[in-house]
Order: structure tokens, then C-alpha cells, then sequence
């Protein structure tokens, strides 16, 4: 693991909610330290330069039908903005920034769009994410929410070795381009096992409804062979710390939803360790990110896609430093199935 890898790994871990905003945070994920204010002007310039959409893009969103899954949707204009904008050779910050910078504009296009809203422009005057959240609603977007989502954002920007992180730095391993990279990690982040969690723990929730609903709700569906989703982690064998965090976040954003939440989180983790006991199952990141997102407005099913927008700072930091220093991911597999067998020729078997 080189130095640059411990920064992009360690880089949104070790920064507490509320101190540092998303852009400061990517560019300590891509440029390796904190940024001055020169520095950071000059990013957020950047950013704002590229906070648009081709005619193409924007043509291609409105091809796409209403129940199109939001993943999907990322991932599909992902791909043509790679195809339309030539994205070729060795990825670049320039490339990175490009794409960071339209994550967003996607996905609210994209909501805005399957409501039969008309799409907005833009705003020069906000921030990456109050803009998020105004493009999505149409509405100023409240100080509080601002803060709650960019607070999120900054926390999910990175964590280490997940598994679209993983696939992105395979892809980008291959010498192949930045676009494709990120539409893998796309790819793997919306499977429910990882990012796809976020709106899963929601409709769990949901199914659960009431207090008094949670302990046999969550009973039923463990010995029915269940996951309840939100928890559990392949490195974490305790809490995830960013669950604490969040937890936190989610007490001050929505006392309400955050109370009937503890009470989920307290009887999972008892009736977990009553079921599976051993495996030492707690609450990962994406339980109180539900609680969370839906306090700032987010819609459920755009949880995931949040989620990535959050994780592509952290994506595309891991793609440059991979092209930067590269060598082919290749693992070797340990063949275990029968010895050879003597070849039949297809007419004699
Ligand atoms: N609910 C119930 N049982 C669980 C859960 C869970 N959430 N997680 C693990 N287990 C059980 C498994 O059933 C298995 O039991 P068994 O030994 O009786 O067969 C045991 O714990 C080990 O399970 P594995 O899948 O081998 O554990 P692993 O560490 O590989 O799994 C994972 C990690 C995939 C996150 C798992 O905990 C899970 O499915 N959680 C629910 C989905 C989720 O919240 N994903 C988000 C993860 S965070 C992120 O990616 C951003």
C-alpha cells in the first residue's frame, strides 16, 4: 500500500461531521492534503464550470421511463457521458472533477424528470450540495439540510478497500478509462449486500412500523433465514464507527424518526446476537444514513444514488492513483474441483 493509498484510506475517516465540507474533502482525496482557501476556490471553481449537462446527456435522460431504477439510470448516463465526452487514455483529475461535478446533476435531472417536473438550471450561487438538494426539490434549500447532507457526504466519501471501490480500481487496473471505472463501481455499490443497503434499511423500517411490531418483525424474519439490512459488515466485527456518527447526526435531524430507529437498532442487535450468535453483528453505515436522507428530502430510492454521490470524490481519487502507479489486478484462484479427466470427443460421449 503506498502513502497516497493511506491518505485516500484513512482521508474520510479521520474527519469528524461538520468540520470540513465535500469539497474540501475531495480535494484531500485527490490532491492529498487539505486545501487553502486559494485552494479550494480554485477547485470549487472547477467544479462549477463542469456543473453541466451535454444536449445528448440531457436528451438521453429523457428517453429513460419513469420506473427506471435511479441506479441504473446513474449508471446508464455515466457511460454516454464517457462515450459523448471521448473519455479515453490515462484518467485525469480534469476527468475526475468533470464527473464529480455532474453526479449530481444526474441524478436530480433524472428525478426531476420522471415526475414530469421541468428540469432546472444550475445555481452559480450554491455550493455542491445545496445544489444537490435544490435541483432535486426546486426549493432553497434549508441551512440545516445542507449541513445534515453534506455532513453525510463527507462521511461515505471514502472507506478503504469496499467492494466498488475495489471494482473501480480493478477496471482502472486494465489501463481502461475513468468513465468505464466509475460505471463498474456504480455497478457493484447498488447490489443490497453494499451500497444498495441504504433504502433496504428504510423499507425495513417501514415493514416494521410500529414499536411494538419491531422485536417480532425482526424475529420472523431472522429465522426465516433473513438479513436485516444496515447491519453487519465484512470488516467491521463491531460498530461501524460511521454508524455512531451517524446516529448522532440522525438524533438532531429527526428526533422522531430517530427514536423509533434507536429502537430497531437495540432490538436487532440483541435479537442478533441471541440468533447468530458468534458472528458478531452490529449497525453498519447505511442503518441511520435512512433515518438521515429522509430528514434533508431525499427520496428512498435515491438513498443509493446519494450514496455515490458521495463515493465518487472517493472513487475517482482511487482510479488516478491507481493509473498513476499501475500494475494489472490479477488474482490467482485455487482450482478445487475433480482432478483432469481423459478428453471425450463430443461424438463419443
Ligand atoms: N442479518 C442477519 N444475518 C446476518 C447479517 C444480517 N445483516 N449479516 C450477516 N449475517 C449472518 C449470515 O447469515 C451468516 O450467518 P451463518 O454463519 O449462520 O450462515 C453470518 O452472519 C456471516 O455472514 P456473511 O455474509 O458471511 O458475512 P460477511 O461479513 O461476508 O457479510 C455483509 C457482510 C454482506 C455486509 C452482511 O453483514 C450483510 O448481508 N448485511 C446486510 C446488508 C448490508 O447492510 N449491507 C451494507 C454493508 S455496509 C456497506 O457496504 C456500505
Amino acid at each position: 500500500m503506498t502513502e497516497q493509498m493511506l491518505i485516500v484510506s484513512k482521508g474520510a475517516m479521520v474527519q469528524k461531521p461538520n468540520k470540513a465540507g465535500l469539497e474540501e474533502i475531495a480535494h484531500l482525496l485527490w490532491f492529498g492534503h487539505l486545501p487553502t482557501r486559494a485552494e479550494l476556490a480554485s477547485l470549487q471553481a472547477s467544479l462549477l464550470e463542469q456543473r453541466q449537462l451535454s444536449r445528448d446527456l440531457l436528451a438521453l435522460l429523457r428517453t429513460l421511463s419513469p420506473e427506471t431504477a435511479p441506479m441504473d439510470a446513474l449508471r446508464t448516463v455515466v457511460s454516454a457521458w464517457g462515450m459523448y465526452a471521448n473519455v479515453q487514455g490515462k484518467p485525469s483529475i480534469e476527468q475526475a472533477i468533470a464527473l464529480t461535478a455532474r453526479f449530481p446533476l444526474i441524478l436530480a435531472t433524472f428525478n426531476r424528470l420522471r415526475q414530469g417536473l421541468e428540469v432546472l438550471e444550475p445555481r452559480a450561487d450554491l455550493g455542491y450540495t445545496a445544489n444537490y438538494l435544490y435541483l432535486l426539490t426546486g426549493q432553497e434549500p434549508k441551512a440545516e439540510h445542507i449541513k445534515g447532507l453534506d455532513a453525510y457526504l463527507v462521511m461515505l466519501a471514502d472507506h478503504s478497500m469496499n467492494a466498488s471501490t475495489f471494482t473501480a480500481r480493478i477496471v482502472a487496473s486494465t489501463a481502461s478509462d475513468l468513465a468505464s471505472a466509475v460505471v463498474a463501481a456504480i455497478s457493484a455499490l447498488k447490489g443490497p449486500l453494499h451500497g444498495g443497503a441504504a433504502d433496504k434499511a428504510q423499507e425495513m423500517l417501514a415493514a416494521i412500523g410500529t414499536a411494538e411490531n419491531a422485536e417480532p418483525w425482526i424475529r420472523a424474519t431472522l429465522t426465516s433465514g433473513g438479513r436485516l439490512m444496515g447491519f453487519g459488515h465484512r470488516a467491521y466485527k463491531t460498530t461501524d464507527p460511521r454508524s455512531e456518527e451517524l446516529r448522532e447526526m440522525a438524533r438532531h435531524a429527526d428526533p422522531i424518526g430517530f427514536a423509533f430507529a434507536r429502537h430497531v437498532e437495540e432490538l436487532a442487535i440483541s435479537t442478533l446476537a441471541e440468533i447468530k450468535p458468534g458472528r458478531r453483528l452490529y449497525t453498519n453505515v447505511d442503518f441511520y444514513s435512512a433515518v438521515l436522507l429522509s430528514s434533508v428530502g431525499i427520496p428512498v430510492d435515491l438513498f443509493t444514488p446519494t450514496f455515490a454521490v458521495a463515493r465518487i470524490a472517493g472513487w475517482t481519487a482511487h482510479i488516478l492513483e491507481q493509473a498513476a502507479n499501475n500494475r494489472l489486478i490479477r488474482p490467482l484462484a485455487e482450482y478445487i474441483g475433480p482432478d483432469q479427466h481423459a478428453f471425450i470427443p463430443l461424438d463419443q460421449r
